[in-house]
């Protein structure tokens, strides 16, 4: 049979998409065909609950008027130009961005994703202090390109390159007494996420963060704050760091940046900032103007839209319902939580997908994440509570 042919009869996507990629991800049964607010509509009729918005994505849902009005005008007037030239909108995106960002941070970068925003702010930590040594934090996810993945915790399964252009230590998380002894006038930078997304919500304590602050400082290192994950609202501020009141750095942000455009920035003090010329970063895409008209809107809507006090109503409220069933625990910030379970996180989530409710799991084998939406209604955390509630006691 002819590859046109194979095509033609099978109509699964789910085995048209594992004939033809590489079967990196474990996927998830069901085949979403559209979806609107904070809910999916899969091919066979179902509609699912997203408390995971596509890992920490869809900020504003989906099918936000504010966002489909400004996506769609922008593709209508100018669907693409590259940093070569200067752009109305990418200048909006960026002083709307540096507005909301912490103090201090007044320059931006803009990129394409998470983990090129990472490599790019630890190139630029190096070449600001003319250092090498970079330290991470243990249980820490920074993305998966060279330098980003060589600052991840335990990545060395799957690092894949013959060696690391950094070198790399990790102060185990919450450890003050090892910050101090680590960080020292070797060191370029310290990177970190406020509230580690990856590792199942666990959010870093604000002594120990205070101690990153006034360590780096006082070493002439510099201090990065991932807020890929945490940031843009999640966490109930515009970004974690301000929840704690720390100053960083530099800061790296993207997955709800551009609330489903692909997008990415690095955001930096102005005195990093006048360490770089021409020619000294550079990408293709960041900045185009359909991610920089998506930035305008998502953050237009956080803030026209009080989002980020329904985020802190949220949380407030998954903290008081949601201890139920399999759930022991609740740790994170906002709406990067982690549900401690009594059990392997895979049954629970399983258990909930089949009551329609989507979550995600964690590298914590017995935490679930909710990365839900920030437009989250105290109804889908009933519903929520609900179904852990009717969740089987675990069997010994
Ligand atoms: C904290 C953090 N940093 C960086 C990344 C990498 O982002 P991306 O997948 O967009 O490269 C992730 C992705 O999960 C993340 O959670």
């Amino acid at each position: 049979m002819s590859k046109s042919n194979d095509q033609a009869v099978i109509s699964d996507p789910r085995i048209r998409e594992a004939n033809v990629t590489i079967p990196v991800y474990g996927q998830l049964p069901f085949v979403p065909v559209r979806a609107s607010g904070c809910d999916i509509f899969t091919d066979d009729g179902r509609r699912i609950l997203d408390l995971y918005g596509g890992h920490a994505v869809a900020a504003l849902g989906y099918g936000h008027p504010k966002q489909l009005k400004a996506v769609t005008e922008q593709c209508n007037k100018l669907i693409f130009q590259s940093n070569v030239v200067a752009l109305e909108i990418r200048a909006q995106a960026a002083e709307k961005l540096t507005r909301v960002s912490p103090k201090g941070l007044d320059r931006v970068f803009f990129v394409n994703s998470g983990a090129e925003a990472n490599e790019n702010a630890l190139r630029m930590a190096c070449m600001a202090t003319g250092r090498k040594k970079v330290l991470a934090i243990t249980h820490g996810f920074h993305g998966r390109t060279a330098a980003a993945a060589a600052v991840t915790w335990n990545a060395d399964r799957w690092y894949g390159f013959p060696n690391k252009p950094l070198e790399v230590d990790f102060i185990p998380r919450d450890d003050i007494a090892a910050a101090e002894a680590m960080i020292g006038d070797d060191i370029a930078a310290v990177i970190f996420e406020p509230v580690q997304g990856v590792a199942g919500g666990y959010d870093l304590s604000t002594d120990f963060l205070h101690s990153l602050r006034d360590l780096t400082s006082a070493n002439g290192a510099l201090l990065i704050a991932d807020e890929v994950q945490s940031g843009i609202g999640r966490c109930g501020q515009f970004f974690a760091v301000d929840v704690h009141q720390i100053e960083p750095d530099i800061l790296t942000s993207a997955k709800s940046l551009g609330g489903g455009i692909p997008c990415g920035a690095v955001l930096c003090t102005h005195s990093i900032a006048v360490c770089f010329g021409t020619g000294d970063l550079g990408t293709t895409f960041g900045g185009g103007p359909l991610a920089a008209a998506a930035i305008v809107a998502t953050i237009d809507a956080i803030s026209d839209e009080n989002l980020l006090s329904n985020v802190r109503r949220s949380e407030i409220a998954i903290r008081e319902k949601c201890v139920v069933g399999p759930v022991t625990r609740i740790q994170g910030m906002g709406l990067l939580l982690g549900l401690v379970c009594d059990r392997p996180a895979v049954e629970v989530r399983d258990a909930l997908l089949s009551h329609d409710i989507l979550t995600g799991t964690s590298s914590d084998p017995n935490i679930i994440r909710i990365l839900a939406p920030l437009v989250l209604e105290l109804q889908h955390i009933d519903h929520l509570a609900e179904a852990l509630q009717n969740i089987a006691p675990a069997t010994d």
